[in-house]
């Protein structure tokens, strides 16, 4: 257990990483035989779900300060990195630009970009569903809701890339790089608000500038800071969730079959593969004070990482909670997290993922992965670097 003598068991554990095992559930059960793993010197992680919900609820013990995780960003992120009083004068800000009603209004939109992009590949009877869908969507739906150029998708991904995925095997190695893309980052998003502040539009990014809490603006510091975690929070998690799920639908034609032959069950599906696959395996946090978790200590200054994906399938404090049942009613999953950051873009990810759902499969309602592919799952967050699935081509109708 932590704190004690390092075993061997815990040794082995050194280096563990989630999001890139080929069979996570396992591993999560069996990190669950400890409720706190020490991970490193400094580091822990919390394996079950009482624990973790418990943490999630307690900012003031688990923080999610700057501390907690190196971004490359020079002031915290907001409003992830900033903890309660003052995190709840910046949600009471963005909550209403992401409530679901005005997340809904975008669904027509979201319907004919995955249609123009579906359009590219439908004919051919094979896609790199990573590359050519589950890519470019989130990305450029997010620069239609910023009022940005559609010509600024290379960059954004590369910007986005140099922040979750730098060159390099340690945190030091990919120092260098994250520093380089955060400082482009900034002087982006920096110009942006100038020309905004010059001449408003009718988009997010005006709209937050904008937005006043007891009767005060963001300064351009703050909307900086927002816009540097929209961009690595918002694009990578709806591309890694879309390669989970048609990964495993791929791989399980009995749900795939269930999702072409009643859409009525896309909704449920969409919580339920979020619950599986939980695309975030784990968030940062760091222990404020000298605590113990399930009879074991966690000491001040830890870095104490919650394994949500563990606590989504720890079927001890879930019962059914080892198998998919595309129908779960209700699903208290915890792959948005909980407690007061939870993820302010639900909504958007939601519809995003929902629409992807039934747009591909009521176009292509058979497929299956390349014979021969063997997915490789990225570390940090769930995704695959490459998802070659095949269908027989669409003939598509011109009028
Ligand atoms: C399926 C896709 C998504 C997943 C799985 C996801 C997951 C998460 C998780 C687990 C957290 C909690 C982080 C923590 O407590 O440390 C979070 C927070 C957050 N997410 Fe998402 N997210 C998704 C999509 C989005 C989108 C589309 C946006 C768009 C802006 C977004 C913006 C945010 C922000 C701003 C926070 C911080 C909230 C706060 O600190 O109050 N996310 N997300």
């Amino acid at each position: 257990m932590y704190g004690e003598n390092e075993s061997t068991e815990q040794t082995s554990l050194a280096g563990f990483d989630p999001a890139s095992s080929d069979d996570p559930r396992a591993l999560f059960e069996e990190l669950r035989k400890q409720p706190v793993l020490q991970i490193g010197p400094g580091f822990a992680a919390l394996t079950r779900r009482h624990d973790i919900e418990a943490a999630l609820r307690n900012p003031a013990l688990f923080s999610s300060r700057e501390e907690a995780v190196k971004l490359g960003n020079v002031r915290p992120l907001i409003p992830l990195q900033i903890d309660p009083p003052k995190h709840v004068k910046y949600r009471r800000i963005l909550d209403p630009l992401f409530a679901p009603r005005q997340m809904a209004a975008l669904e027509g939109e979201i319907v004919e970009l995955v249609d123009d992009l579906m359009g590219k590949f439908v004919g051919r009877g094979e896609c790199d569903f990573h590359e050519e869908l589950a890519v470019p969507l989130p990305c450029t739906v997010f620069l239609r809701l910023m009022g940005l150029p559609l010509g600024d998708l290379e960059l954004f991904l590369s910007l986005k890339e140099g922040i979750i995925r730098p060159p390099g095997a340690t945190m030091e190695e990919q120092e260098p790089e994250r520093k380089r893309t955060a400082d482009a980052i900034y002087a982006y998003f920096g110009d942006l608000v100038d020309e905004r502040r010059a001449k408003p539009g009718d988009d997010l990014l005006t709209r937050i500038m904008g937005s006043e809490v007891d009767g005060e603006q963001l300064t351009k510091e703050e909307v900086l800071d927002v816009c540097f975690l929209f961009l690595i929070a918002g694009l990578d998690t709806v591309t890694d969730s879309l390669d989970c799920f048609f990964a495993h639908l791929a791989q399980h034609p009995e749900h795939r079959r269930q999702i072409v032959e009643d859409p009525g069950v896309i909704s449920s599906s969409v919580e339920e593969l979020l619950r599986w696959e939980s695309p975030v395996p784990g968030i940062a946090r760091v222990a404020l004070e000298d605590t113990e978790v399930g009879g074991c200590p966690v000491h001040a200054g830890d870095n104490v990482f919650l394994l949500l994906g563990s606590a989504n399938t720890d079927y001890e404090a879930m019962p059914g909670a080892d198998v998919v049942d595309l129908r779960r009613n209700p699903n208290p999953h915890l792959a948005f997290g909980g407690g007061v950051h939870r993820c302010l873009g639900s909504h958007l990810a939601r519809v995003e993922l929902r629409v992807v759902l039934r747009e591909f499969h009521k176009r292509i309602p058979e497929y299956s992965l390349a014979p021969g592919t063997v997915l490789e799952y990225t570390p940090g967050l769930r995704s695959v670097s490459r998802l070659p699935l095949v269908f027989s081509p669409v003939a598509e109708f011109v009028g």
